[in-house]
């Protein structure tokens, strides 16, 4: 015998596990189905659940108050040279409420790595890590470390593949190029052979680069894992070129930090022309896109308390907001730039969100993850179904 019951009304809340503030979100409609007598139930372990991994790059916040040229930091000295991809078991808190949060090991690469924007895709039953690495620039010659508050840093991309049994990440090759010249985020097409650096800026170095908040400035560079080759495939339009997502469809989504515009830029004659333009009317950071397509956004409800964080992030947290664009393909097939960009989160008064750079959503698990570059510490927001009180 099944019967239902309902439809009824429940509430999705975010939780912020850290404190346990709820946000109620969403109302959606939930049915019920109660288990018939005399089936054969199964248990569990007959519906296994593929170990979902989240990764991030992670250092120490001395080194990069010291060393981030894309923040105008070149004071490469203060590098502690701890740069290293961190994971986490996305569905196992595990008692301590850490997720199993651990460190990958370097196999066959014996230079520091410094990190930053990386992306990751699965390649022929493997995973394949494409990471920023802003390295110290050196002389050739004598192996000197050159003045980078003059030169800047001489960024690349590594390749790594991950052993998951050794769990080590096994250098590939690095990718070198004048096109890859302020780098801050990658998005690596479904194949794994074309991939797109955003650079932040024109200039790597001076005193005209901090203009470029207001004058714009960045560009995109589209690259080949196979060859190595990279060009600069589009270099108008751009207001800090941040974060950057690749969608199954083409399309790539850039985010303009300093006009709060995300540019959707698509692959003709090995140029990215820009198809579209869509106004936040928030500083962005990060892009990410979810699995059921939705296009996430970390934004800045407040640049100057984000500097101040910057500056002491020990002690100050900045409000975060993340912003999302639902089934942004099919949103943009029908409204064009009028999409509808919604509040996922927010955190005014910085009681449980870091100063946020960037948001991950788990569309399955219904989990946000937030991070900042800055910050010394993560939340994950859980979202939870909460039956309404019974009428009387
Ligand atoms: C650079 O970092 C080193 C090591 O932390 C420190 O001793 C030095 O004072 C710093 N230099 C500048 C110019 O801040
Ligand atoms: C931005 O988000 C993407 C997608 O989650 C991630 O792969 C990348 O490392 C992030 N970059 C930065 C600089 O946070
Ligand atoms: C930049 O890095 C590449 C790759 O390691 C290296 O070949 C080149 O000499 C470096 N250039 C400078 C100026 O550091």
């Amino acid at each position: 015998m099944a019967g239902i019951l309902g439809p009824r009304a429940i509430f999705w809340a975010f939780i912020v596990l850290a404190t346990g503030v709820i946000y109620r979100t969403y109302i959606h409609n939930f049915i019920f189905l109660t288990l018939g007598i005399g089936r054969e139930i199964q248990p569990i372990e007959d519906f296994p659940r593929p170990a979902r991994k989240l990764y991030a790059a992670c250092n120490s916040l001395d080194s990069r108050k010291g060393w981030s040229p894309g923040g105008n930091l070149y004071n490469f000295s203060a590098r502690s040279r701890t740069d290293h991809i961190a994971v986490i078991d996305v569905d196992q808190p595990g008692s301590d409420g850490l997720y199993g949060l651990r460190q990958l090991k370097i196999g066959g690469y014996q230079d520091d790595l410094d990190l930053h924007g990386f992306d990751v895709r699965k390649i022929e039953g493997r995973l394949r890590f494409w990471l920023i690495n802003y390295r110290p620039p050196v002389d050739h010659v004598t192996g000197e470390f050159l003045d980078a508050l003059v030169v800047g840093a001489n960024s690349t991309v590594e390749m790594f593949d991950l052993d998951e049994i050794s769990n080590t990440l096994e250098h590939v090759k690095t990718v070198a190029s004048e096109a890859i010249f302020t780098p801050n985020g990658v998005a690596v097409e479904e194949n794994g052979l074309g991939f797109v650096i955003t650079n932040d800026h024109n200039t790597k170095t001076g005193t005209l680069r901090d203009l470029e908040m207001l004058s714009g400035g960045g560009s995109l560079a589209y690259c080949r894992s196979d060859t190595g080759k990279c060009h600069i495939a589009a270099d108008k339009g751009f207001s800090m070129a941040n974060g950057i997502a690749h969608n199954k469809n083409g399309y790539y989504y850039v985010a303009n930090s300093a006009s709060g515009l995300i540019t959707v830029h698509k692959l003709v004659n090995d140029e990215l022309i820009q198809v579209e333009s869509i106004n936040t009317g928030y500083p962005i950071d990060n892009l990410s896109l979810d699995a059921d397509g939705n296009l996430i956004a970390a934004a800045f409800p407040d640049s100057i308390a984000l500097v101040k964080s910057s500056m002491d992030p020990y002690n100050v947290v900045a409000p975060a907001t993340v912003l999302a664009i639902d089934d942004i393909a099919n949103q943009l097939e029908t409204y064009g730039k009028n999409v509808k960009v919604s509040k996922l989160a927010e955190d005014r008064d910085a009681k449980s969100l870091p100063s946020s750079t960037v948001a991950v959503h788990d569309a399955k698990g219904h989990k946000l993850f937030l991070a900042g570059i800055f910050s010394p510490f993560i939340t994950i927001c859980e979202q939870r179904l909460q039956l309404p009180m019974p009428k009387r």
